[in-house]
C-alpha cells in the first residue's frame, strides 16, 4: 500500500471508512462492550485504515497494515505523540510521566538513562536471578502434581514475574507484596477500562469526590505505598552507606542532568519505579499463561517443544547461553504473542494533518494500531487463527515484512524490556515443559479480558502432572 506523506495535496485524499455509530453516542458502546471484537468486526467491513465516531465529534482512527505501523511508528513517528492524549492522559495518575507515558526531551534524557540496564551484558546477569525464581516455583508445585491438583497459572506468573522484575531491576524481593500488587493494580486496569471507555472519563477521573475515583485513587495508592519503600529503603542503604547495588534504581538515582548537576526529582523516580515495575511484569506473565494454554490445547506442539527442552537442557537447570539453541521453544512464544499479543493495542495524538496509507488524518486525533489486528492479517498470515509455531522459521520471518508482526512495538518507543521479556519468557517456559505438563482444567472458562494487557478474564486453572 502507497504511503504518502502531508503536503499540498492534502485537500484531495479522503477520510478512511468508518462507522458513525449512534448518532449520540458514536461507538461507545460498542467499545465498552467488546473493544477486541468490534475493531475485528470494522476490519472486515471496511479495512485496514478506518475512521470512526467514538462519540459526538471526536473521531479517531484504526490502522492495521504493516505499511501503516511502519509509517506512524517509525518513518514518520515525530507527527505521532504518546501525549496529550485522553487515553494515555488516564494513565497519569497511576504511572506519571514514567517512560511509557512521557514524550519529547524529557522521554529521551529518561530512556537514555534506563537503557544501560538493559545491555545483553546486563541481561545475562539477570538470568541467574530468573531462572533462581523459576526453579522456587517448579519446586513448590510439586506436592500439587502429585495430587495432580490444579493452580490459577495466570497468579503464578504474576507473582513470578514481579519477583524477578523486583530483583533484577530494583535488587527487592516483592514476593510478599505480590498479592497486594496483584489485586491493586487488577483493580486499577479494570477501573481504567472504565474511564477510558466511558465518554466523560477525562472529566470523571478528575472528580475526586465521586466514589468510582475514589476507588481507582485507593488502588492507586496502595501501588504508591509499595514503590515509595523501594526507593525509601534504597535511600536509607545509601546513607547507611552500604555497597551500591549497581541496578536501574542506582542508576535513575545517579543520575545528574549534565548542564544543572540537577538530580531527577522524587516524582520523577517514582513515576519510573511504578512504571517499570508494572510495565515489567504483567506483560511477560501474560504472555506466558497464553503460551501454556496454547500448549495445552495443542499437544503435538507440546511434545515437540518437550523434546528440544529434554535435548537441549539433559535435565540440568539452563543457563544464559542456552537460549540461541531454545529454538523451537522461542518459536512457541512468538507464535503465542502473534495469537495474543499482550499489548494489544498502541495509541497516538497526530500533532499535524497528515496521509497514511492515501487517507487523510486530523490534526489532532487519536490514531490507534493494534498488533491483535495485524497479527491477524489474512495478507501475511495464512489462517490467522490456528496455533502454528512454524511460522516463525528464521526462512519465514524473512519473508514477511517487519511490521507484519509487533508484539513489542517499533521505531524509537520499542519495549525497552524486549529482550529481558524474551530471556525471561524463553528461560521460564523451558523450566516448565522440562518438568510439568500443565492441562487446561476443562469447564473452566477462557475469556480474553483486554485491559491494559491482555489478560485472561477468570485467571487460567491448569492441572499439574509431573513428566
Ligand atoms: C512479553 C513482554 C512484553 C511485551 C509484549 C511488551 C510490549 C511493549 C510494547 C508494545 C511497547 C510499546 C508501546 C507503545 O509504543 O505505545 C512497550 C513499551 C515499553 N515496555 Fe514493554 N513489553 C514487554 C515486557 C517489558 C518488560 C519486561 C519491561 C521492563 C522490564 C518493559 C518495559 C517497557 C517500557 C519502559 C516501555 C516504554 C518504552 C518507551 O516508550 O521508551 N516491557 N512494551
Amino acid at each position: 500500500m502507497a504511503t504518502v506523506s502531508v503536503g499540498t495535496d492534502e485537500h484531495v485524499v479522503s477520510s478512511p471508512p468508518g462507522p458513525r455509530g449512534h448518532w449520540l453516542w458514536g461507538t461507545v458502546r460498542e467499545f465498552r462492550r467488546d473493544i477486541l471484537g468490534t475493531m475485528q468486526s470494522w476490519v472486515q467491513e471496511y479495512g485496514d485504515a478506518i475512521r470512526f465516531r467514538f462519540f459526538l465529534h471526536y473521531y479517531s482512527y484504526i490502522f492495521s497494515h504493516p505499511e501503516h505501523n511502519k509509517y506512524i511508528l517509525q518513518d514518520n513517528n515525530h507527527n505521532y505523540t504518546k501525549l496529550p492524549s485522553p487515553t494515555l492522559g488516564l494513565l497519569v495518575p497511576l504511572v506519571g510521566y514514567g517512560l511509557v507515558t512521557n514524550d519529547g526531551d524529557s522521554w529521551l534524557r529518561q530512556r537514555r538513562l534506563a537503557q544501560p540496564a538493559f545491555h545483553r551484558r546486563r541481561i545475562e546477569r539477570f538470568s541467574e536471578i530468573m531462572t533462581a525464581a523459576a526453579e522456587l516455583m517448579v519446586e513448590s508445585w510439586h506436592p500439587v502434581a502429585k495430587e495432580v491438583g490444579s493452580i490459577d497459572l495466570s497468579e503464578e506468573m504474576m507473582r513470578l514475574t514481579l519477583e524477578i522484575v523486583g530483583k533484577s531491576l530494583f535488587s527487592v524481593d516483592l514476593t510478599r507484596e505480590a498479592e497486594t500488587v496483584g489485586t491493586a493494580f487488577l483493580a486499577a486496569n479494570r477501573q481504567f477500562r472504565d474511564f477510558s471507555s466511558h465518554p466523560f472519563g477525562t472529566w470523571l477521573m478528575n472528580m475526586p469526590w465521586l466514589p468510582r475515583t475514589r476507588r481507582f485513587m485507593r488502588n492507586v495508592a496502595l501501588l504508591d505505598r509499595i514503590v515509595n519503600g523501594i526507593i525509601d529503603g534504597r535511600r536509607s542503604s545509601r546513607d547507611a552507606g552500604s555497597g551500591a547495588s549497581e541496578d536501574l534504581l542506582d542508576l535513575l538515582m545517579d543520575a545528574q542532568d549534565a548542564e544543572t548537576g540537577e538530580r531527577m526529582s522524587d516524582r520523577q523516580l517514582r513515576d519510573e519505579v511504578m512504571t517499570l515495575m508494572l510495565a515489567g511484569h504483567e506483560t511477560t506473565s501474560n504472555a506466558l499463561t497464553w503460551a501454556l494454554y496454547l500448549l495445552s490445547e495443542h499437544p503435538h506442539v507440546r511434545e515437540e517443544l518437550e523434546r528440544e527442552v529434554d535435548e537441549v537442557l539433559s535435565g540440568r537447570i539452563p543457563v544464559f547461553e542456552d537460549i540461541s539453541r531454545l529454538n523451537y521453544t522461542n518459536m512457541v512464544l512468538e507464535e503465542s504473542m502473534r495469537l495474543y499479543p499482550p499489548a494489544y493495542a498502541m495509541t497516538r495524538t497526530a500533532t499535524s494533518a497528515d496521509v497514511v496509507g492515501g487517507f487523510h488524518v486530523d490534526k489532532g486525533a487519536i490514531v490507534t494500531l493494534s498488533p491483535y489486528l495485524t497479527h491477524r492479517h489474512p495478507e501475511f498470515w495464512d489462517a490467522p487463527e490456528a496455533f502454528d509455531p512454524q511460522r516463525f522459521t528464521p526462512q519465514r520471518k524473512a519473508e514477511r515484512p517487519r511490521y507484519a508482526y509487533m508484539p513489542f512495538g517499533g521505531g524509537p518507543r520499542m519495549c525497552i524490556g524486549n529482550n529481558f521479556a524474551m530471556t525471561e519468557a524463553t528461560l521460564i517456559l523451558a523450566m516448565i515443559a522440562q518438568r510439568y505438563r500443565l492441562d487446561h482444567v476443562e469447564g473452566h472458562p477462557v475469556d480474553l479480558e483486554p485491559l491494559i494487557t491482555l489478560r485472561p478474564r477468570y485467571g487460567m486453572a491448569m492441572t499439574l502432572h509431573e513428566r
